[in-house]
């Protein structure tokens, strides 16, 4: 492997390298603090409690939402998907959802179809991993409850028409649950003027925080309509053995995790600072691995062409190539770290027509990739398919 440079391109999965200023929030929380947040008097106690509170509210505005009460720290993305769909769902609701979904949004559904009696409609996708809002609007029942749906797809990188979405299952009174795991941190989300309900993300991918953090947005009167999955100590009416129903303690019971939280405030400040230039570099280095990767004979691109419509997600199909051989073979011969497979996201990889094909290969571009970066993957991707092309 001698000196060659480690190429990440797994941002899907989580984010790195983070910003210094997240790896320095961390541990100087975790030498000088140290405290738990919320619970105690002393004056580390109360610097960790500023420090959950900051966070909190560096949140709510980079989200638009009006109160930072509305922000539920979570354990990562699939613990908020699982507090909104296992909180709002009773035994004969209706869901529309779409077959883009990633398994966190998929198995509670399937969980709750199987042993609570609600019914899952999955509406399909185009061939560019696009979800028609119109076939969304055809598949809302009398009963709907739910839709939930994925911003953009973390196999192809298709950005879905939230707006439109929201319009449509707002006519039918229906809850809208986006899953922003793979857009927040990469497009602006304002979650009043896109009318979402429930906002469930990942803190430790585009928003640059450690791994162990996400949250859950929830609009101003989900409160009462999401029940809690875990009840516990709050540091708050501590008196009463009931949980507070006041938020944001309603939904976070146990000690925080606030070397996470930290970490994760760091970066939202980072994202901040930086706005629009990081967006712009991103769609930039995204093109650039598209047009590179499209030229390569024998390679596939799935998604859509324009980097208007996705973001830095893009799988690809080596013909005649398993893909995780080729997986290997990027990082064994070329420190290119890639994920292949499934990307835990079963029924796109069917609406692709790549379950036979052991799913495809995904590069996932990060804040702090350069074009360096994407020319080498591109080149290791030739090396790779020029090979198969001679055997
Ligand atoms: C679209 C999508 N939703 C949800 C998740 C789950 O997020 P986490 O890994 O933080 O649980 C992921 C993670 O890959 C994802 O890509």
């Amino acid at each position: 492997m001698g000196g060659l440079k480690r190429i990440y391109l797994d941002n899907a999965a989580t984010s790195w390298p983070k910003p210094d200023s997240v790896y320095d929030a961390v541990s100087r929380y975790l030498r000088e603090c140290g405290a738990p947040a919320g619970r105690s008097v002393y004056a580390e106690a109360h610097q960790a409690n500023q420090a959950v509170t900051a966070a909190r509210a560096s949140l709510a505005k980079f989200l638009g939402a009006d109160d930072p009460r509305r922000v539920i720290f979570t354990l990562n993305g699939t613990d908020a998907l699982n507090l909104a769909i296992h909180g709002l769902l009773d035994e004969g609701d209706h869901v529309v959802t779409t077959v883009v979904e990633h398994n966190s949004v998929l198995r509670p559904l399937r969980q709750l179809e199987t042993c609570r009696g609600v019914k899952v409609d999955r509406v399909a996708c185009n061939v560019r991993g696009y979800v028609d809002p119109l076939a969304i609007r055809r598949a809302i029942r009398p009963k709907t409850k739910l839709v939930a749906v994925t911003h953009a797809s973390n196999v192809t990188g298709t950005i879905q028409n939230i707006s439109e979405i929201t319009a449509i299952a707002h006519e039918r009174e229906a809850v809208v649950l986006v899953d922003a795991a793979q857009t927040l941190g990469y497009l602006p989300i304002h979650v009043g003027e896109l009318g979402i309900d429930l906002l469930a993300a990942p803190g430790h991918k585009g928003l640059l925080g450690p791994l162990g953090t996400g949250l859950l947005y929830l609009r101003a009167g989900m409160e009462r309509r999401i029940r809690t999955l875990r009840e516990g100590g709050t540091g708050t009416q501590s008196d009463d053995d009931r949980q507070p129903q006041m938020l944001p303690y309603k939904y976070e019971a146990g000690s925080l995790n606030v070397p996470g939280i930290v970490g994760l405030g760091a970066g939202i400040d980072f994202l901040r600072m930086q706005g629009n230039r990081l967006r712009e570099h991103h769609q930039q280095l995204t093109d650039r691995l598209i047009a590179g990767l499209i030229d390569i004979g024998g390679v596939r691109v799935f998604g859509p062409a324009e980097a208007s419509e996705r973001v830095g997600v893009v799988s690809i199909a080596i013909e005649g190539y398993d893909p995780q051989e080729v997986a290997a073979t990027l990082d064994g011969a070329h420190r290119v770290q890639v994920r292949a497979g499934f990307h835990c996201a079963p029924l796109m990889h069917a609406a692709l027509g790549t379950l036979d094909l052991g799913g495809a290969v995904r590069f996932s571009i990060g804040v702090f990739n350069t074009e360096a970066d994407i020319d080498a993957a591109i080149a290791a991707v030739a090396e790779v398919a020029a090979e198969s092309a001679a055997t």
